[in-house]
């Protein structure tokens, strides 16, 4: 059985809106809708945690109601960090779960092809993450001073969907909550138990929803694929 946890806490403070950013409409819906539509049309996943601020609960239980078609699903109250909000996504985890994935909700132009291959890496290797090969050179800066420029074959953005074996997962959630570990995602807290994390190369088009100006990209991309079908 596949579940899939959708962290949808944050504040949202740089998108400005004065609320969550997943809840802002985007062509018709709101951005949480779009991505959970995403995910109920694969086959594979069989359940959603969809996690969110305290004072959301009743906002969000009304939205999912209205809509048709979503995979069963469970609302989770979530924490000060995205770490945390996960860790208590993990709690709700159905007890059939056996590969658990865990997907920005701001992120709602993930294509279906995506989200199969993580789950198909993840059930036969353990751990997989959706990544696109980094364009821009990066460097490392420290007090303004720039200090390394690693090499940019190397390097890849992670995005999610992030995909593990349930106890990869949970183990790895249980030895950064004892070693004080606080990571941007989740692939992170695996790689220190020393498994090895494949990457599943996405599209650009996967972004994660983040500033006004992002707002718009989406909705150029949505109607772009509306045109299309
Ligand atoms: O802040 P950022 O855009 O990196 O957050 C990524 C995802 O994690 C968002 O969908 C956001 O709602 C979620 N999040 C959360 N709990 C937090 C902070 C972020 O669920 N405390």
């Amino acid at each position: 059985m596949v579940a899939v946890m959708f962290p949808a806490a944050g504040s949202g403070k740089r998108m400005g809106a004065g609320k969550n950013k997943v809840l802002l409409p985007l062509l018709g819906a709101p951005v949480l809708i779009h991505t959970l539509r995403r995910f109920s049309s694969v086959h594979s996943v069989d359940f959603l945690i969809v996690i969110v601020g305290k004072n959301e609960v009743d906002e969000v239980g009304r939205i999912l109601e209205k809509e048709n078609g979503l995979k069963p699903y469970k609302i989770v109250i979530g924490g000060s960090e995205r770490q945390y909000s996960v860790e208590n996504g993990l709690k709700a985890l159905p007890e059939k779960a056996d590969i658990v994935l865990v997907h920005d909700a701001a992120r709602p132009l993930i294509s279906e092809d995506t989200i199969e291959k993580v789950i198909s890496v993840a059930r036969e290797k353990g751990a997989a993450i959706a990544a696109v090969p980094e364009k821009n050179t990066i460097k490392v800066v420290e007090s303004g001073i720039i200090t390394d420029t690693p090499k940019r074959e190397k390097l890849y953005a992670a995005q999610t969907p992030q995909g593990f074996r349930r106890d990869v997962l949970l183990n790895a959630y249980e030895k950064a909550r004892k070693d004080g570990f606080l990571g941007t995602d989740d692939s992170s807290l695996v790689e220190r138990t020393g498994i090895s994390v494949r990457i599943v190369i996405d599209d650009d088009k996967n972004i994660k929803l983040t500033t006004p100006n992002d707002l718009k990209i989406a909705e150029a991309y949505l109607e772009g694929e509306n045109q299309c079908e």
